[in-house]
């Protein structure tokens, strides 16, 4: 008999714009990621522009980033934007705290920003609470943003650019429940008000400012955050633009296997993990509506991904991982969750770029291979911009897990319908029902699969998990068992 899934579509019901921010990246000074991953120095045999790696501006222009935080993660907290300007030779070198290193300082606001331009992304710069100091802060802003003529926008004009970077996303601390300074939410609520209101754009536009949020389920933590910058409990709720634009969540899926090696029953509880993702967003969602009647605060979500055991043979602190179909489903399925709650989520950001956590991209020497997960990032970027609509999928569960999910955006009479096959082993049918439309046609089917589940692309076989295209009729669709899927139907 086989599996079968009913899909329905209503174009009726939109649930709201698709924030191409979602498809966002992250960048830490963390392993192998700014040093080799994306910065070699302009005297390096590897071709790079300023220093810059060549071949992962081109892999990663193809996937048009939209934004890209920086410079961590818990590095930022303990991270001195004044070390990492000026002639790079004359930059200290300090002490990587969290991730076991030396940090040169070589790679810094001029590097990072140069990286952001030639790939045509908008920087996300998330600022040091936990061992700073407003001033610092307010410092490097007008360092960054400030037109006219003062000694700091001098000094930015003396290390290479005098035009303003006009930087609008900037987070205000990073984890600051944990590595960012152990605090509660009251605590970092007050401390937030402080940097916030001194996080001035030094320009005419506003500011977007991003709290800091709980790890994953701590609502509690989040209640006291907004409770204690509303201060007169949710009546009255003093919330001014300015002072907060986003909140931050971050989920990992943490996996305890290797990233290559691991059975049917691990394979079910990462996706069960990766599902947790919604029911993090529809509590937040509840949280934030109690306290920001409004509905000013956009929720973001600035660090996501799975993390294995780091790879045998490497420094276990630069979390150095493969990546597999596994991590495709759990990139895309992450993903889906995104579009659909696109009325709440404004940015997400993967963790991260390059050879670290999730990665798009591994590099070794002057080699490069995309990831599985690279590639579902290309393929769902038809999604980007669309209006995601709901999508109401009948299908059954194993392991807990519904073996279908997806979801579903149109944009310019194109449906874009992305579908993930949890199933390790059996293909299912899939029957589509487009509400109140006649004419349709198909126009293309893209997947990501493979023989086997662990399959991964390495320096040897780089092809070896890479998006095929297929002929497919509305009629007679089945999608393969462990696939991601990306659908293109026209309609009149
Ligand atoms: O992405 C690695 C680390 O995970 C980040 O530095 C931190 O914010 C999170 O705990």
């Amino acid at each position: 008999m086989g599996i079968k899934t009913t899909i329905t579509i209503d174009l009726n019901r939109k649930i709201g714009n698709i924030n191409p921010n979602i498809y966002g990246h992250f960048a830490e000074h963390l392993g192998r990621l700014v040093y080799d991953g994306i910065w070699v120095g302009s005297d390096s045999k590897i071709s790079n522009i300023d220093g810059i790696r060549k071949d992962i501006i081109e892999a990663l222009k193809e996937l048009k980033p939209p934004v890209i935080r920086w410079p961590g993660g818990c590095f930022a907290d303990d991270y001195h934007w004044r070390d990492g300007i000026g002639p790079i030779q004359d930059r200290p070198k300090r002490v990587n705290i969290h991730w076991n290193s030396v940090e040169t300082n070589e790679f810094g606001t001029h590097e990072f920003l140069r990286f952001c331009e030639l790939l045509g992304a908008e920087p996300y710069i998330c600022s040091n609470v936990g061992s700073s100091t407003p001033k610092e802060m307010r410092d490097w802003l007008e360092y960054l943003n400030y037109n006219g003529n003062s000694t700091l926008s001098q000094l930015r004009g003396e290390n290479g650019h005098p035009e303003p970077y006009n930087i609008h996303y900037w987070g205000i601390g990073n984890e600051n429940w944990g590595c960012g300074g152990n605090m509660s939410g009251k605590y970092y609520a007050f401390l937030y008000k402080r940097f916030a209101s001194f996080a001035h754009s030094f320009n005419d536009q506003d500011l977007y400012k991003v709290a800091c949020g709980p790890p994953e389920y701590h609502y509690p933590w989040t209640r006291s955050f907004f409770k204690n910058l509303c201060e007169n409990k949710y009546i009255g709720c003093p919330f001014r633009l300015p002072l907060v634009n986003a909140f931050a969540l971050h989920h990992y899926v943490l996996t305890e296997t290797y990233a290559t090696e691991f059975n049917e029953v691990d394979w079910y509880n990462t996706l069960l993990k990766t599902r947790k993702m919604e029911t993090y967003i529809k509590w937040h969602k509840r949280i934030m509506n109690f306290y920001d009647r409004k509905k000013t605060v956009d929720l973001i979500v600035d660090e996501w991904g799975a993390w294995h055991k780091p790879e045998p043979d490497t420094e276990p602190k630069w979390l150095y991982q493969q990546n597999t179909i596994r991590d495709a489903l759990v990139a895309a399925m992450t993903l889906d969750i995104f579009n659909k709650h696109a009325d709440k989520v404004a940015m997400a950001n993967i963790a991260q770029t390059v050879n670290v956590l999730q990665a798009m991209i591994l590099t070794k020497g002057e080699k490069m291979i995309l990831t599985p997960t690279y590639h579902v990032f290309k393929i769902y970027n038809s999604h980007r911009e669309g209006t995601s609509l709901n999508l109401k999928i009948k299908t059954k569960n194993r392991r807990k897990v519904p073996i279908i999910s997806g979801s579903c955006s149109v944009k310019d009479k194109t449906l874009t319908l992305s579908l993930i096959n949890c199933h390790v082993s059996e293909p299912v049918k899939i029957n589509i029902n487009i509400k109140k439309i006649k004419n349709y046609y198909e126009k293309s089917w893209i997947l990501i699969n493979s023989e086997d589940i662990h399959d991964h692309n390495t320096f040897d076989t780089p092809d070896k998990v890479v998006p095929k295209k297929e002929d497919f009729s509305l009629e007679q669709l089945e999608i393969p068992p462990a696939s991601v899927n990306v659908l293109k139907i026209n309609i009149k």
